[in-house]
């Protein structure tokens, strides 16, 4: 689990400098076994949040409790319980994968260095290359190798920043896939990217932050609340007379026409879908489609980002 009250850090700038205030006021509830997904431009304050949280840097006001051990006061118990990918891991690529993790898991105190070594070797699939050099394995293995370092001690709470960030698509993917295999064991992740296809796809729960927490929600409530539910009609033919005869349906909220598609904003698309067809058809149209319209979290995140620009 991860709360915070009003988390800030401000950079002192020195003596020629304006000090940077970084991150600014932050309120987060996180509950274990969630996936959080922290979204936020380059500078938003994502890796100084994490630092933080992992009690690497040390807040300058608010409070924060990870794992129910407070950030300043428990930071032992806190470093313990928590792995982290940072933005640039380095792996040592002379030594092999095997060695690598078995370097790391003596330096956390891992009770069982050759299961817990084996365990996740075996859950990459490098257990037959674990005598390999880290250096031989593409991006993406590489990457997923540093995040299996990060959580050899089975810590309750995995930050990972940025962690497909300058991969390409198949090794983001690999990546990504390793991260949902994660999910399955109830960890609590932390989850810093401003990949928005990554986050709506693994993340229960979204944070859209720069400085401050601008939103947070699921990612399907967030879309709904700023876009509401849409409905795509796709008729044989159509004609401008169509709008009118839809909108005397008193939950139609919105209808709009482009080319073939209807398109109607509808609260309760599962109840009024089957009146639209049935009226559609009974008018004598054609119906060849209906499906709901998919806003993506880019849709959602742009409107919101704008929304603080004008501010
Ligand atoms: N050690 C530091 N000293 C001074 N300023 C810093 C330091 N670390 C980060 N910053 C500044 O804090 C802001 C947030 O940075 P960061 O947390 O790295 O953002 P993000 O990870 O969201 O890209 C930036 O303006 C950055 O320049
Ligand atoms: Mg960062």
């Amino acid at each position: 689990m991860i709360r915070t009250e009003g988390l800030s850090k401000t950079f002192d700038g020195g003596k020629k400098q304006p000090a940077i205030q970084a991150v600014k006021g932050l309120d987060l509830d996180i509950q274990q076994g969630e996936v959080f997904g922290f979204l936020g431009p380059n500078g938003a304050g994502k890796t100084t949040t994490v630092r933080m949280l992992c009690a690497l840097i040390g807040p300058t006001a608010g409070r924060a409790w990870v794992n129910s051990y407070e950030v300043g006061q428990q930071n032992q118990q806190i470093r313990a319980s928590v792995g982290i990918l940072t933005e640039q891991p380095g792996m040592y690529d002379r030594l092999s994968a095997e060695k690598n993790l078995t370097i790391y898991a003596k330096l956390y105190g891992v009770k069982d260095v050759l299961g817990q070594v084996e365990k996740y070797l075996r859950m990459l699939g490098l257990w037959e290359r674990r005598k390999d050099p880290a250096g031989s394995f593409s991006k993406g293995m590489k990457q997923k190798l540093a995040i299996a370092r990060a959580i050899l001690h089975e810590p309750a709470t995995l930050f990972l920043d940025e962690p497909t960030a300058g991969l390409d698509p198949e090794a983001a993917k690999l990546v990504r896939d390793f991260i949902e295999d994660l999910e399955t064991e109830g960890r609590t992740i932390f989850l810093c990217t401003h990949n928005l296809d990554e986050a709506d796809r693994l993340c229960s729960k979204i944070g859209i932050f720069r400085q401050h927490l601008i939103k947070v929600d699921t990612p399907s409530r967030m879309k709904t609340a700023i876009f509401g539910r849409q409905v795509e009609f796709r008729l044989k033919q159509t004609d401008a007379s169509l709008l009118d005869f839809v909108k005397r349906f008193d939950f139609v909220k919105q209808a709009a026409l482009e080319d073939n598609r209807l398109i109607l904003g509808l609260d309760d698309p599962e109840e009024s879908n089957p009146l639209v067809v049935k009226a559609l058809v009974q008018a004598g149209l054609a119906v060849q489609f209906v499906s709901e319209v998919r806003h993506s979290l880019e849709d959602v995140y742009l409107s919101l980002i704008s929304d603080e620009n004008d501010r």
